[in-house]
């Protein structure tokens, strides 16, 4: 991610405070129609688990330029991925329920350069669950 893609991701984090639960809600019913499969991985999910998801992509957003901060969070997330045998052919699916998402919920806010920044920026995030959970998966 370049330093233009930081500033137009941390320049969404209060839409992302604001609106998140919706753009997370809106997430999961995109996953679930466009990826039916993906329903049982979230079989004993908690029912407010869009809440978590937004505030963690909210926190993303805000320390873009500090990932160090998220590094607690991402190690919890990933062994809770883990348990449930989150892939990585997993992650496209939901990068294009959230960045749909984005769109549909932010309207014109979504702009061309927004969403390119979410998606550059959601690659970057996926690669480091991914890379995490590879090593959990190993251990
Ligand atoms: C970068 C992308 C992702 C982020 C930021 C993320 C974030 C989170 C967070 C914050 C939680 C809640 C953890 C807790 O309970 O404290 C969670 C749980 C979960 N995530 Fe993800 N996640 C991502 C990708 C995925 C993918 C690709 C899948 C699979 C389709 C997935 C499936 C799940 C499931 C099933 C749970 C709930 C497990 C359970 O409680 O039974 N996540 N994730």
């Amino acid at each position: 991610m370049n330093e233009q893609t930081k500033a137009i991701i941390k320049s969404t984090a209060p839409v992302l405070k604001e609106y998140g639960e919706d753009i997370t809600k809106v997430m999961y019913r995109r996953l679930f129609d466009n990826y039916p499969e993906a329903k049982d991985l979230f079989a004993n999910a908690a029912p407010d688990q869009y809440k978590k998801l937004a505030s963690m992509v909210y926190a993303y957003a805000a320390n873009i330029d500090n990932l160090g901060a998220l590094q607690k969070g991402i190690e919890k997330v990933g062994k809770i991925h883990v348990g449930v045998k989150i892939l990585p052919k997993h992650y496209p699916w939901v990068g294009e329920a959230l960045i749909g998402a984005i769109g549909e919920v932010l309207g014109d806010a979504a702009t061309p350069e927004v969403v390119q920044a979410w998606e550059e920026a959601y690659a970057f995030l996926s690669k480091v669950f991914i890379a995490k959970e590879e090593e959990l998966y190993a251990a």
